[in-house]
């Protein structure tokens, strides 16, 4: 099946957004924050969780799709998230403009769910070593993922659990991306603890983000006592905010 991200497809993303918009406020009132608000996505889901699903996903400024599989049994990540589309748009479009820019850099992806966004990026932004990481059960599918777009040349996939050690095999990137990260609140100051430990003042933080909580806005005040934050100038910026996407650049304060 050949999707395209930016065009039908998105049509698509944007209805399962309202349904899961509809499910984080279920959420909101009628149970704790301490839960997953996505829990409920296989509701909204036409396939079982546990089938995956292979697609072609257009991504504007790719010349070929990336074939991407989407499996909930793992966890929410397992699906293609709105906010994937802003991180991967503003990286690709920078990278046509300013081609130095990734050139040569490690890149990490936080939460990285399928690889959609990593795999974008390491294809169409050129950076030395792309890693995704994310949980345990996101694994197989970022690996398998990574196959399917032959992009072991320059992207591997590894287990990272925010809010702990980071694992010895992980080196400290130049550039983190975190796309659609911002959504469990339990989970805020682990993130905010993982990208202290990975960072210094020169790494560059791109965090794609959809708003759906008025408790999300905890995680910005609490990322502002440590990251310096900025919203990105993006040529798609008014658009994505009619829809509520964002994406902020965040930059560690000095520790002197
Ligand atoms: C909403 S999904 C976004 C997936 C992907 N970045 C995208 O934009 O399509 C959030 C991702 O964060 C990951 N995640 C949640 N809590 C995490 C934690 N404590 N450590 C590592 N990853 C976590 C989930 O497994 C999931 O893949």
């Amino acid at each position: 099946m050949t999707s395209t991200f930016l065009a039908e497809d998105f049509a698509k993303l944007v209805l399962r957004g309202h349904a899961q918009e509809d499910a984080c406020s279920i959420h909101s009132t009628q149970s704790s924050d301490s839960e997953d608000p996505f829990k409920k996505l296989d509701l909204v889901e036409n396939r079982p969780p546990s089938e995956a699903h292979v697609s072609f996903v257009e991504v504007e400024g790719l010349s070929e799709p990336i074939a991407l599989a989407e499996d909930l049994s793992g966890g929410c990540g397992g699906r293609i998230w709105e906010a994937a589309r802003v991180m991967t748009d503003y990286c690709l479009w920078r990278s046509r403009h300013e081609p130095e820019w990734m050139s040569g850099k490690h890149v990490l992806e936080l939460g990285s769910g399928t690889g959609l966004v990593g795999l974008a990026i390491a294809k169409g932004c050129h950076p030395d070593s792309m890693l995704l990481t994310d949980q345990l059960q996101m694994l197989d599918l970022m690996q398998r993922n990574i196959g399917l777009n032959k992009a072991h040349n320059n992207t591997q996939a590894c287990v990272l659990n925010w809010g702990e050690p980071i694992p010895e095999n992980i080196t400290r990137p130049d550039i983190i991306l975190a796309s659609d990260c911002v959504y469990l609140e339990v989970a805020f100051q682990p993130l905010i603890d993982t990208l202290m430990l990975l960072t210094d003042e020169n790494t560059e933080i791109y965090m794609s983000y959809r708003k759906r909580r008025k408790a999300d806005k905890r995680f910005f005040q609490m990322a502002r006592k440590r990251f310096i934050l900025t919203e990105v100038e993006d040529p798609k910026r008014s658009t994505y905010q009619k829809e509520g996407l964002r994406l902020y650049q965040l930059t560690k304060k000095s520790s002197k």
